[in-house]
């Protein structure tokens, strides 16, 4: 056992990622203590947070195909010991890549599907795909119970063509993934399916656009930053990389240097949860509701990025290690991006007597990974600014979801991307966790409108402005929209320290990509995804209350995550705060969505306000760039 539970490397901080090796040996002890039998799987094996400095531990979820059995599993590795060991009755595991294909063949063995594809004159199986989508709860009788893929068709035609452009409309099989069988095939009948090829690789474009002449960036000097193991410092910034196979790349204690002191923003930033909710009613397409955290696992589909292609400029990467269902590990060479970016103007001034014109360029730290969804491409990209800014912009690309016509030949509700090929209306929520420490562990979080004033004698000239500050006290008050038309935005603050204004030093959360989600309370959304239902919530931070949609997201009941927990109306002032933010994008397909979609962006800005006594970038040296040059 002792072999095993040496990683190949070392682990140096409490809170690095599992290595490999301890992925391997946490199944091991699990198994060892608790044998499932040959049906026993592991969902997931993670580092146990908070993490124990005195004790190495992994956060073990199991379960048994067999009778559905899921059991969750503290895991010394330290001591080679199982140290708790909870039932979860009714909990479904979210849907591993190992199974993405096995839903594919199983369905592709059942006679009832194979004969619906005939009868739509499909008959080479080899270029039929079967997409494996989550199903959510129907309240069918005969799906109780079971752990279920649905599998929504394509087919190719022909070997490497883009087989989104021939959706198979009206066929679906509903596969039972633990007991290996197919529940049932609905085949409701469909349009044909469109043959005209819409392919976007590189493979099979014949003509390119001429002139694009190189850009290149050059870094004489090599990165800006210095990395220690999961460490990273850069140019003021402070911060730990970690990762996990549900919510991908996660940032630990990131914290900023002022003067002489290292000063504390957030202790745990991650994606927490997203869904992608589709707006047509008929068909299969009700059940189209992915969970690409909860259900899926955004980290475990993370790519192995590209030098050069998906990452410009002087790159370090980091490796992910994530388990297998078997409770094996596999590493993701190059998971993880981090690199410099050239930024624009950070501030400018011409004294216009001296003349004297000072310029300094801003630049970014970006952290980042990118994860393929089946179809889709989502690409997070944790920016850091000089100035104290932190962003996250995540970029939308890939294939969008395609349907096939109406039987009256319509497009129903959505948007015809090619000849017989719709893109229904959906949208993108996210919602990411943010452990906050603004300089120091307790946070209170403040409203922040904007409103004219009423003319009166107070208000002569009609002008004024007031600035109507709400501290947030209690989980219930503190579930929040956003308001276009008092601006608002809402304040991080420490509440118990001052700054040398005597301002309470502050972060302000900008919603910049907020989003209405209609969300009726008997939908699959209204009843699984509560947290769309408001832009903003806090809780106090609680080391299990990590998923804003429930533990076990796949199939799961309604109401459970940050509406459940926020009923508590537990006090969230001057104390350690978790805030919840919920945005994204709405997404009605356009034409040039397809084959391939443009990025579009999403995301929020955390900015310091009244954090700093003054712009903390006085101190960035000016340049001049040596490659520039007039063209
Ligand atoms: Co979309």
């Amino acid at each position: 056992m002792d072999t095993v539970v040496t990683p190949a490397h070392a682990t140096t901080h409490p809170l690095d990622p599992l290595a490999p090796g301890e992925i391997a040996a946490a199944s091991h002890i699990v198994r060892a203590a608790h044998d499932l039998g040959a049906g026993m799987r592991f969902e997931t094996i993670v580092l146990h947070e908070p993490a124990d400095p005195a004790d190495r531990r992994a956060f073990v979820s199991t379960y048994d195909i067999a009778t559905g059995d899921l059991f969750e599993a503290t895991v010394s590795l330290t001591h080679s010991a199982v140290t708790a060991w909870v039932p979860r009755p009714g909990a479904k595991p979210r849907i591993a890549p190992d199974e993405f294909l096995l839903a594919e063949k199983l369905a592709k063995q059942d006679p009832h599907f194979v004969a619906a594809l005939a009868k739509r004159g499909i008959t080479d199986l080899s270029l039929v795909c079967a997409d494996p989508w989550s199903c959510g709860v129907f309240g069918h009788p005969d799906e109780e119970g079971r752990r279920l893929i649905q599998c929504i068709v394509w087919v190719r035609n022909r070997p490497l063509d883009n087989l989104y452009a021939h959706p198979v409309e009206g066929l679906t099989a509903l596969v039972d993934i633990n007991r290996g069988e197919v529940l049932r095939v609905d085949d409701i009948g469909g349009p044909p399916v469109p043959k005209g090829e819409s392919n976007y690789a590189e493979l099979f474009q014949k003509t390119w656009r001429k002139g694009l002449k190189p850009i290149e960036v050059v870094q004489p000097e090599g990165a800006s930053f210095t990395v220690d193991g999961y460490g990273v410092e850069w140019c003021g910034w402070k911060f730990r990389i970690g990762f996990t196979p549900r919510e991908g790349l996660v940032l630990y204690d990131l914290q900023i240097r002022d003067g002489e002191a290292m000063r504390p923003i957030i202790k745990r930033a991650a994606l927490a949860e997203m869904v992608v909710p589709y707006g047509q009613p008929t068909g299969v397409h009700p059940r189209k509701n992915a969970f690409d955290c909860g259900e899926y696992g955004i980290g475990v589909l993370a790519n192995s990025l590209t030098l050069g292609c998906d990452c410009l400029g002087t790159i370090h990467y980091f490796d992910a290690a994530v388990n297998r269902i078997d409770g094996t590990a596999q590493i993701i060479p190059n998971a993880i991006c981090m690199h410099e970016e050239d930024a624009g103007i950070l501030w400018k001034h011409t004294d216009f007597r001296s003349e004297m014109t000072d310029v300094r360029r801003n630049r970014r730290l970006v952290v980042s990974f990118i994860a393929t969804v089946g179809n889709y491409e989502y690409a997070f990209y944790w920016n850091l600014y000089l100035d104290g800014t932190i962003e996250l912009d995540i970029k939308l690309t890939g294939i969008i979801n395609t349907a096939g016509l109406m039987a009256d030949g319509s497009v129903g509700r959505g948007t015809l991307v090619a000849p017989g090929v719709v893109g229904h209306i959906h949208q993108h929520v996210f919602n990411v966790r943010l452990d906050m420490a603004v300089d120091g562990p307790n946070n209170t979080v403040t409203e922040v409108d904007t409103v004219a004033d009423e003319p009166g004698p107070e208000n002569p000239w009609f002008n004024a402005l007031s600035i109507v500050e709400t501290p947030l006290l209690t989980e219930k008050t503190a579930r929040r929209r956003t308001d276009a038309n008092a601006m608002r935005f809402w304040k991080i603050v420490n509440r118990e320290r001052r700054t040398a204004l005597g301002q309470h030093p502050a972060y302000r959360l900008v919603a910049t990509s907020a989003l209405r989600t209609p969300a009726h309370p008997r939908s699959q959304v209204g009843q699984r995804a509560g947290f769309v239902t408001h832009d903003m919530w806090v809780t106090p931070t609680r080391a299990d209350e990590r998923w804003p949609a429930g533990d076990y997201v796949n199939q799961s009941t309604p109401g459970q995550g940050l509406p459940a927990w926020t009923e508590q109306d537990r006090p969230v002032a001057d104390t350690a705060i978790t805030v919840w933010h919920s945005f994204g994008h709405n997404h009605i397909p356009r034409p040039e969505d397809f084959p391939v979609q443009p990025a579009v962006h999403c995301g929020f800005i955390l900015q310091p306000y009244g954090f700093f006594d003054r712009n903390p970038t006085l101190d960035i040296p000016p340049a001049k760039s040596a490659h520039s040059c007039c063209a």
